[in-house]
């Protein structure tokens, strides 16, 4: 089959476009043709290579898929040939008291699929393999492409915001990146708690874009003073959530953004993990740092139901081929994206 994948980490050079395997079906698992994919930076983390994590060698990247089942392994009965489905991005023991509870992101063999997984085993291929407990039904209103562009995103930043951040009607949250595919799923998410969403982008396009996915104001990273725009849209309390998947260099000022008792709630750190802070203001603003990784399979349905009840809309803005898959992720790694990037993989379009 043809697949994107890397023999090594590296800079675009590394990608190649070609014959790979084709997966084979365990017990347990089933065999997807994928139709369409959606974009993660974590593909941009895998090409790289990161200090301290092994990914199989050769990889073939992808945590976001749509396809049609094509083949099922021994002992799984609840998903049939022919059927349509998204696919959940975690891929973990199903059987150790972490998955029985429900806590599938705390198993000690859980790995995200199309990152940790493999080799040649992501949503940048013609087929790829995925855990039975991995699929859902597609969301029938959506297209292949906006369907592949449900899971991660949303799930990151359902957990993120609803979980750890316990979000509520009337809470004003400061949303980092808001432009980005994590950063424009929290605006939907805000407007369907009742929270006031203040994002943080960086161009008069992004800008026009957040306003449409449920920005109340915007910030402007490239000429505004964050914490002064917090300060004057806060009348000087500050916001009761900070966002962030950015880290090191926005830290500090999100620090300073947080009214008394505020919470920090961070999935990555895009632009380092090293950063400066004054730890006095934890104390004596009584703040919390909270830490999020991708979500349950509960916390998955929940975003679906959201999903299918139209309050919560895929954010996809612009697809690509295939073999135009470096295009995509140079794109998204230049900052030059909006919302959710497609790869379209099956014929359909
Ligand atoms: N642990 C988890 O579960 C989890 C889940 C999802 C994502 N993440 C992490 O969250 C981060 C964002 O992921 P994503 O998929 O949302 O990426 P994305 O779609 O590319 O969005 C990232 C946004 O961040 C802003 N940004 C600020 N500094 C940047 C920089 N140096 N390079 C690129 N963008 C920058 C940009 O928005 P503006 O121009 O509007 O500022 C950009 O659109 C990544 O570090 C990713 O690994 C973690
Ligand atoms: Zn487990």
């Amino acid at each position: 089959m043809k697949a994107i994948y890397f023999d090594e980490h590296g800079d675009y050079d590394v990608l190649r476009y070609g014959d790979v395997p084709d997966p084979t079906c365990a017990p347990g698992e089933v065999v997807l043709r994928i139709e369409a994919a959606a974009l993660n930076f974590n593909d941009i983390w895998a090409r790289q290579g990161l200090p301290r994590v092994n990914l199989p060698l050769p990889h073939v990247s992808g945590t976001d898929a749509a396809g049609v089942v094509v083949e099922v392994g021994k002992d799984v009965e609840r998903v049939k040939v022919g059927d349509e489905v998204i696919v959940y991005g975690v891929n973990s023991c199903r059987v150790c008291p972490a998955c029985l509870r429900g806590e599938e992101v705390f198993c000690r063999t859980m790995r995200i699929w199309g990152f940790q997984t493999g080799p040649y085993d992501g949503a940048y291929a013609q087929y790829a393999k995925v855990q039975a407990q991995q699929v859902a039904p597609r969301p029938t209103h959506l297209t292949w492409e906006e369907a592949a562009a449900t899971s991660t995103s949303l799930l990151s930043v359902w957990r993120m915001l609803v979980t750890r951040a316990e979000a509520k009607a009337g809470d004003t949250v400061l949303v980092w990146g808001a432009s980005g595919g994590t950063g424009s799923f929290a605006l939907q998410l805000c407007r369907v708690l009742g929270a006031r969403a203040i994002a943080v982008t960086s161009s008069d396009e992004k800008e026009a874009f957040c306003r449409t996915q449920g920005a109340e104001e915007v910030l402007r990273s490239d000429r505004d003073d964050v914490h002064r725009g917090v300060r004057e849209l806060t009348g000087g309390r500050g916001v009761d959530i900070v966002f962030d998947h950015v880290g090191e260099t926005v830290w500090p000022i999100s620090v300073e953004c947080l009214a008394w008792g505020g919470k920090l709630v961070i999935c990555g750190a895009t632009e380092g993990f090293m950063p400066h802070i004054d730890l006095r203001y934890l104390w004596n603003k009584q703040l919390s740092f909270l830490g999020s990784h991708i979500g349950t399979h509960r916390e998955w349905m929940d975003c679906l139901r959201l999903v299918e009840q139209r309050k919560v809309h895929p954010p996809v803005t612009q697809t690509f081929a295939l073999p135009e898959y470096a295009a995509a992720m140079r794109a998204m790694e230049e900052r030059r994206i909006t919302g959710k990037l497609a790869i379209r993989v099956g014929d359909h379009a």
